[in-house]
């Protein structure tokens, strides 16, 4: 029998952040695996008691688990001091790939026979986090550097390897000549290790057109910080939203999984958040994790429930709670 454990950091946050991760929870301890679940709190009342948003010790707790189920954070705007906590903690844990796969699942909703995966770089680039201002200007510098592109333009390779063997880099090069120049240039450079992979150079903004027009050419994009968060919001859209958008953030000896989606504030305490996108990231836990059957299992048990089309909540057409899609999928697992 297997007794192993699983220590899991588990951090909800706010708005349905809080409602969508303690179902993927209760979903993850109807299977026969086993977790010893530790609960931590990051994020702006954190800094406003702390004066950080990501205090050390929840840090160090955090780096006893193996892996982490995030739900959310609420960044106000326009705070002075005041830094996004998921943006920090992907940088303290040196967590550098951002794994955001959009797949066509049988829903109403969103377009057929998309299966791609956004490789965002997730420690630099325009959210490097150093800003600044004068009386009358304000600056943020974007840093590329070689050694970060280095390694998420080879874990986009490594990638791609497992699946249809294309890489997408996008990048802005013909006017972000300096940093993006230095972009393709590595990523050609360890193009060189992968001769098996097809290599196609994007700019973003054609990029982002043909997303919507033409999906399925598209197998792995690597590409920088910021054109990495919007193009996968808007590749979870062509796939039926951001109800259904698991992420993984991975570094070299932890992981972090959260749904794409924020709090949601305005869907917070209605109950009828989907849960399935904190689910499926949960489910990219356990593929991590090495237990490739379970994630298998609990991916088509959330297939099942939407053929079926009967339990789903409203941004998928349907009217049920968050707690009832969950049931459902519970069901079918
Ligand atoms: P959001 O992703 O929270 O929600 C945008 C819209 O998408 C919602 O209004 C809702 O219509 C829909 N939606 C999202 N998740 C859904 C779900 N599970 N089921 C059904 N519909 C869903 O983005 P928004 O409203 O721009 O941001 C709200 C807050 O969340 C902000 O403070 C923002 O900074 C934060 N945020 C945090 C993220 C993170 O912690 N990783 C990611 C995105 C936003
Ligand atoms: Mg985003």
């Amino acid at each position: 029998m297997d007794m192993t454990t699983y220590k899991l950091a588990v951090i909800p946050g706010p708005g349905i952040g809080g409602e969508v991760v303690p179902e993927a929870i209760r979903l993850l301890e109807s299977t026969d695996l086993n977790f010893d679940c530790r609960y931590f709190e990051i994020g702006f009342e954190v800094w406003q008691q702390t004066g950080t948003p990501v205090p050390d010790d929840v840090l160090a707790g955090v780096r006893e688990t193996q892996a982490c189920l995030f739900g959310a954070t609420t960044t106000p705007v326009g705070v002075p001091g005041y830094k996004s906590a998921i943006i920090m903690l992907r940088r303290s844990l040196g967590l550098y790939a951002n794994v955001r796969p959009a797949k066509s699942y049988p829903t109403q909703k969103g377009m057929k026979d998309v299966d791609l995966v956004i490789v965002r770089e997730n420690t630099e680039g325009m959210y490097s986090g150093w800003e600044f201002k004068l009386p009358d200007s304000a600056y943020t510098i974007r840093v590329i550097s070689r050694k970060a592109t280095e390694r998420i333009t080879r874990f986009a390779f490594e990638l791609a390897m497992k699946r249809r063997k294309k890489v997408t880099v996008v990048t802005k090069a013909n006017v972000l000549r300096v940093s993006d120049g230095l972009f393709l240039e590595v990523a050609h450079k360890v193009a060189e290790d992968f001769p098996d992979v097809e290599v196609e150079e994007a700019f973003v903004d054609v990029t982002a057109m043909r997303l919507i027009l033409k999906p399925n050419i598209f197998d792995v994009i690597v590409t920088s910080n910021l054109f990495g968060d919007i193009l996968s919001d808007e590749s979870a859209g062509i796939v039926g939203g951001l109800g259904l958008a698991p992420s993984a953030n991975i570094g070299a000896d932890y992981a972090l999984f959260e749904p794409v989606h924020g709090s949601a504030p305005r869907l917070a305490g209605k109950n009828i958040a989907n849960p399935m996108a904190a689910i499926m990231a949960s489910k990219m836990m356990l593929d991590y994790l090495g237990e490739n059957s379970w994630a298998e299992r609990i991916e088509n048990a959330i297939v099942s429930v939407l053929k079926e089309g009967k339990v789903l909540t409203p941004d998928l057409g349907g009217s049920s709670s968050t707690k009832e899609v969950t049931d459902a999928i519970i069901d079918a697992l």
